[in-house]
């Protein structure tokens, strides 16, 4: 009985636990309705956002503000600092609840938006009804499972509760990808503040060459960091590119995982679509502003001007403000970011990445204006675009079993067959029905109808067949001319070479290596470490040298028998400058921060090939130049005895001062004659 009893007793203990935590809980939600109809009016409040908004538009210098874009001049005194004639401004509103053909509303109400959306709401429970509902919704789940774990937990004594699956399961939900990249920025090059700088510029600078590029067009690029503190940073990137087509601009700017590169195999600079909009989102993180976007496709048409946030929890883009705009430029795109930030000079600053930058790019302009220091401009080497890089389809060789499973899944084909011969490229009929054969699969098998089995015959059967290598027309590398004009111009070295390699494969993806080198001169001191340049389609790579497999094989390549000195594991010492770019429809990069090359031992090796040829040519030039010198020693040697010789054969043979002259000047021209250098 008294065991019943002491069964019955923490059961009613628990019964009143339940009742007091939902009084608890009923206090608390009541609690929180006050707190938020007392926060709302403030939220709301015209005037207050009136003040940070003006307060907003006013930071910036006079000259420094776009004309005519009243996005954020909510002002009403009359007192507006730049009047827009031709702006026509619509309400901010969410991309998702976005319907074509809306109607403009008045400018009333405009201002009445704008007010009630500062910033900040991005991330407070009032700033979308709707999606907020929803987070609200998810918060007070979190909150209710978080007190349920409390409230039964009565330990025994000395007994350590544990969750159960149960318990767990409550807090279990999906990350959105915004979300997992708000904690883990480092990921994306945002791990410091001066890295941050560069990581935002690299990415605007990135997708305006790649543009114009696509676009066939000459890269006009402006380039402008304003300090706005010592840790605050206001970047401009603009460019004379195609433009972004209007509905798209949302999404490309406050969506991560968006981009129109991904899909394709053919070399460009960005590839993930993660680019521009982890710079949107680390300059919301750190300063709260929205991106501005100015762009245009049109010149018979204003430009579209956006200011754009991303949704973190749900990874959409939020409009803060929209409309149209007089822009200077015919067609192209300008992205301005505020964040938080550090402006440093040396190796891995702005000013270096942007002279790397100019190197790979001898077809780009680029005007430059630093924080502190004048402006400076890349001129225009090259007049004409590098080699146009087409998409090509994937290439058997190399293809994953679960890829190929996929593609299987997606296929218009009507059979297997066609299948392989329009989804793969070099697959003609003929290969295409060996593999066939080799896999044990009919040729007329649904597509949609193979099983894992057989893929992973397919596979078996692709890796076995004999296949043309992969069509290279989707690679465009800078070639060996431009590379030895690029050394030449950066170093003013005694000797130069540079090599463009045959295209390779690695994983069924073509690239191809390219080295140069320069060596000596006065630019190049004579007991330093070697100064390595790593470029990926035309990108410079300035972060984690260490790290990356261009290194690497700079390392690993026997830099003593060219003549070079060269510490054993490291890199080697000298006048030298070494530079190596990888051209690939797809470069493997070690994170999404794009800034070393994975360790592909078909990469190494032709990297060593590369550096090898330049090595060899490098050392017949020193040893033609240790000859030289040894030659030249000997003969400073001889010349300061021949006036001696002549004096003494002066008197031997009694010679007159003429004859003495005559065999002074034979001895000379003997020496001379024998010169090899
Ligand atoms: N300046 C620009 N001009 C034209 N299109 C652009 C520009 N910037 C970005 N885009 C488009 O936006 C997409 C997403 O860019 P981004 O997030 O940097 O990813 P990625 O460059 O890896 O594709 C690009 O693929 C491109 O289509
Ligand atoms: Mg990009």
């Amino acid at each position: 009985m008294a065991k019943k009893k002491s069964e019955r007793k923490p059961k009613t203990k628990s019964a009143a636990n339940k009742k007091r935590s939902a009084a608890g809980q009923a206090k608390k939600t009541r609690q929180k309705k006050k707190t938020a109809t007392r926060a709302a009016p403030a939220a709301r409040a015209p005037r207050e956002n009136r003040k940070t908004v003006t307060a907003t538009a006013d930071e910036r210098p006079a000259a420094r503000v776009v004309e005519g874009l009243p996005l954020f001049d909510t002002d009403t005194s009359g007192t507006t600092r730049t009047p827009a004639p031709r702006v026509k401004t619509k309400p901010k509103r969410d991309a998702r609840s976005e319907k074509p053909g809306r109607e403009v509303p008045s400018a009333k109400r405009t201002r009445e938006v704008a007010a009630v959306k500062p910033e900040q709401e991005l991330f407070q429970a009032e700033a979308k009804p709707k999606v907020l509902e929803t987070e609200r919704e998810a918060d007070s789940h979190e909150e209710a499972s978080r007190e349920e774990q409390e409230t039964p937990k009565k330990p025994s004594k000395g007994k350590k509760t544990y969750e159960t699956a149960e318990t767990i399961a409550k807090r279990q939900r999906e990350i959105s990808i915004s979300e997992f990249f708000a904690k883990n920025r480092h990921l994306l090059g945002f791990d410091s503040l001066s890295k941050a700088l560069l990581t935002a510029v690299k990415e605007a600078v990135d997708n305006s060459l790649d543009a114009c590029e696509e676009a066939g067009i000459l890269p006009d690029l402006l380039v402008e960091i304003r300090e706005q503190s010592e840790d605050r940073f206001h970047v401009v990137v603009a460019d004379s590119g195609p433009g972004i087509v209007k509905a798209q601009v949302p999404k490309i700017f406050g969506k991560l995982l968006y981009g129109s590169k991904f899909h394709v195999l053919k070399q460009a600079r960005g590839q993930q679509g993660i680019g521009i909009s982890a710079a949107v989102m680390y300059s919301q993180l750190t300063t709260g502003k929205p991106v501005k976007v100015i762009t245009r496709t049109n010149p018979r048409q204003d430009a579209h001007v956006y200011e754009i946030q991303i949704h973190t929890k749900t990874n959409t883009p939020v409009i803060i403000s929209e409309g149209t705009q007089e822009w200077d430029r015919p067609h192209g795109t300008q992205v301005e970011i505020e964040l938080l930030a550090s402006y440093k000079k040396g190796q891995r600053s702005v000013d270096e990445y942007l002279h790397q930058v100019a190197m790979a790019n001898p077809h780009a302009e680029i005007v430059y204006r630093p924080p502190r220091d004048p402006e400076v401009v890349y001129k225009r080497l090259a007049s004409t675009l590098p080699v146009e890089a087409k998409a090509i389809k994937p290439h058997p060789h190399g293809i994953e079993l679960g890829v190929l499973l996929d593609m299987l899944k997606v296929t218009h084909a009507r059979n297997i067959k066609a299948f392989l011969e329009h989804e793969f490229s070099r697959m003609s009929a003929r290969v295409s029905l060996d593999v066939l054969a080799a896999a044990k699969i009919p040729p007329t098998t649904a597509p949609k109808r193979i099983t894992r089995e057989q893929g992973d015959e397919l596979v078996r059967a692709f890796a076995k067949a004999k296949i043309m290598k992969p069509p290279t027309d989707c690679l465009s590398p800078i070639g060996e001319n431009l590379l030895l004009h690029t050394v030449q111009r950066e170093a003013d070295p005694e000797f130069f070479t540079a090599i463009t390699r045959p295209p390779a494969v690695y994983r069924g993806n073509p690239f191809q290596i390219e080295a140069a080198i320069a060596y000596g001169g006065p630019m190049l001191p004579e007991d330093e470490i070697v100064r390595l340049y790593r470029f990926a389609n035309r990108a410079p790579l300035v972060y984690q040298q260490s790290a990356c497999a261009m290194t690497n094989s700079v390392m690993n390549t026997a830099w003593k028998n060219y003549g070079v000195s060269q510490a054993r594991g490291a890199l080697p010492a000298g006048p030298l400058l070494v530079v190596v770019h990888i051209a690939s429809a797809w470069v493997p990069f070690t994170s999404e921060s794009k800034e070393a090359i994975a360790h592909y031992p078909e990469i190494i090796k032709e990297i060593k090939l590369a550096l090898q040829e330049c090595g060899r040519r490098l050392a017949r030039f020193i040893r033609r130049g240790a000859k030289a010198r040894d030659e030249a020693k000997k003969r400073s040697y001889i010349e300061q005895y021949i006036p001696h010789v002549g004096v003494a054969l002066k008197e031997i043979l009694s010679l007159s001062e003429k004859e003495e002259e005559r065999v002074v000047d034979t001895l000379r021209d003997t020496l001379e004659k024998s010169r090899t250098f």
